[in-house]
């Protein structure tokens, strides 16, 4: 699978995905320091390049035949550090969906901070991807979930061309883990996948994750570690502190434990508190914010997903900081390319959401004929590959030409050809009966107007 990234940063997204075996061909970003950063740690195909000069970008895109775009385009009109005034940025939302109109790739990925999922952009950007025919699967993620000890929520939308929407739903929810990461669970096994090198002065570290390259070796290289043998210091003393401080984006708690996630990593999340926060606590820290750890650098940038053995080339630190801050954490970028790529290949399909077998008791179906048409539905979709189309004729259109479909006997292609169709009227229920509910709770409620300060007071 081939992709293109716009609005690539310094590449958290693409080092997730490449990870996941997607072959990322181009990458695009207007900040030549995160382009510089990219092609420092992933190579030269990242380039300085305006989205906003879609003209000259789409023809360049359309060249390279991409099975897909993916990006996360920024964020500061809706996140809620920023000034959430749908302004530029937010039209960015737009330029990507332009972007994918006109190439038209299989697939697309798009991240964004959970408030955008809410934003006038998006909503515009959302129609022009439906008409353009894209079924949407969108999801708020928890990066703690997807292998990174960070309590960071996102937005994604991932589209196929013809699908029906939520067609990748079941598969996302099924990547995450039953437990959040925390900064212990990371930390902690990170310490102990490791190859001892022993220094020669107690200022470098001896030990080093198999991950990354090893220091050169020398004839006193080759030892077991000696039980006395501390692990690397920050990490140790971020364990053996047990607290950790991050500046808290919005009246939330400054102080967590290291048996929970990190909030969102953030440009400031290492700064230590400052005397107002010091002052005036958050009333269910766990300790005392003075007696906290703060994180270093190099802990935000792994926690954010980048490797150890990563290079951060910037003149100042904030450049640095803010390329971090910018990323998807490339194991969440991992495991939804690894979800992205089983589909594709037609590994898994979907689930069947909902009380379909309810449904079609209902519908005169004794149960055990019920569970029949589902078990057929489950065997139409392998026979497609996975795919679920937004159009029942495009269904059954595909499923009379899928591969052993008329090997098949007369009465189980009907069996499958009825099931699906069943299916998706189930489906289309689904969608009139959430309708239904919508306009009723709109013409229940009455419309109340609630100033700025009650609405702060009830957040
Ligand atoms: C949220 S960050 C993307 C981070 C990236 N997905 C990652 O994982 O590292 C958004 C990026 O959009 C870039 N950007 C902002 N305006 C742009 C524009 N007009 N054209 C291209 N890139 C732009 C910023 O420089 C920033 O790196």
């Amino acid at each position: 699978m081939r992709a293109v990234e716009l609005f690539c940063g310094a590449g958290g997204m693409s080092r997730g995905l490449i990870d996941a075996g997607i072959d990322v061909v181009r990458a695009y970003d207007a900040w030549p320091v995160a382009v510089e950063n990219y092609r420092a740690n992933i190579g030269p195909h990242a380039e300085v390049a305006d989205l906003k000069n879609l003209l000259s970008i789409i023809p360049e895109i359309s060249l390279l035949k991409p099975d897909l775009i993916c990006g996360g385009p920024p964020c500061q009109d809706y996140s809620l550090a920023g000034r959430r005034e749908e302004g530029e940025n937010a039209s960015l939302t737009v330029a990507f969906a332009i972007a994918i109109t006109a190439v038209r790739p299989r697939w697309f990925m798009m991240e964004n901070v959970a408030q955008a999922s809410r934003s006038k952009a998006w909503a515009d950007a959302r129609n022009m991807l439906k008409r353009a025919g894209y079924g949407l699967s969108e999801s708020t993620l928890t990066a703690s979930r997807y292998g990174v000890p960070q309590d960071r929520k996102r937005f994604f939308c991932i589209g196929r061309l013809g699908e029906r929407d939520g067609f990748l739903l079941s598969a996302v929810a099924n990547a995450a883990s039953s437990e959040p990461m925390t900064l212990r669970d990371f930390f902690g096994s990170a310490v102990a996948d490791t190859v001892y090198f022993p220094a020669r002065s107690s200022a470098r570290r001896s030990v080093w994750s198999s991950d990354e390259p090893a220091p050169t070796i020398r004839e006193r290289s080759i030892r077991p570690i000696p039980e006395s043998f501390q692990p690397h210091l920050a990490d140790a003393a971020l364990l053996e502190n047990g607290y950790v401080f991050s500046r808290p984006v919005r009246g939330g708690r400054g102080v967590r434990t290291v048996d929970e996630p990190f909030p969102t990593v953030t440009r400031t999340s290492w700064e230590r508190p400052g005397p107002k926060y010091l002052n005036d606590p958050h009333p269910r820290d766990p300790a005392p914010a003075a007696s906290t750890a703060a994180l270093t650098r190099e802990q935000a940038s792994r926690i954010q997903g980048f490797p150890s053995d990563w290079r951060w080339i910037a003149k100042t630190q904030r450049d640095i900081l803010q390329m971090i801050a910018n990323a998807v954490p490339a194991p969440v970028a991992k495991a939804l390319g690894e979800v992205i790529l089983a589909r594709h290949h037609g590994y898994t399909a979907p689930a069947i959401e909902g009380r379909f077998l309810d449904w079609l008791e209902c519908r005169g179906r004794k149960r055990a004929t019920a569970r029949n048409v589902k078990a057929n539905v489950n065997r139409a979709r392998r026979l497609l590959g996975g795919r679920s189309f937004a159009e029942i004729a495009m269904e059954l259109a595909a499923l009379e030409a899928a591969s052993g479909f008329h090997y098949l006997s007369k009465g189980t292609r009907s069996d499958l050809r009825q099931a699906l169709m069943l299916h998706a009227e189930f489906e289309a229920s689904k969608t009139t009966r959430a309708k239904r509910s919508k306009t009723t709770v709109a013409a229940a409620v009455p419309v109340e107007i609630i100033s700025d300060a009650e609405l702060a007071k009830a957040a």
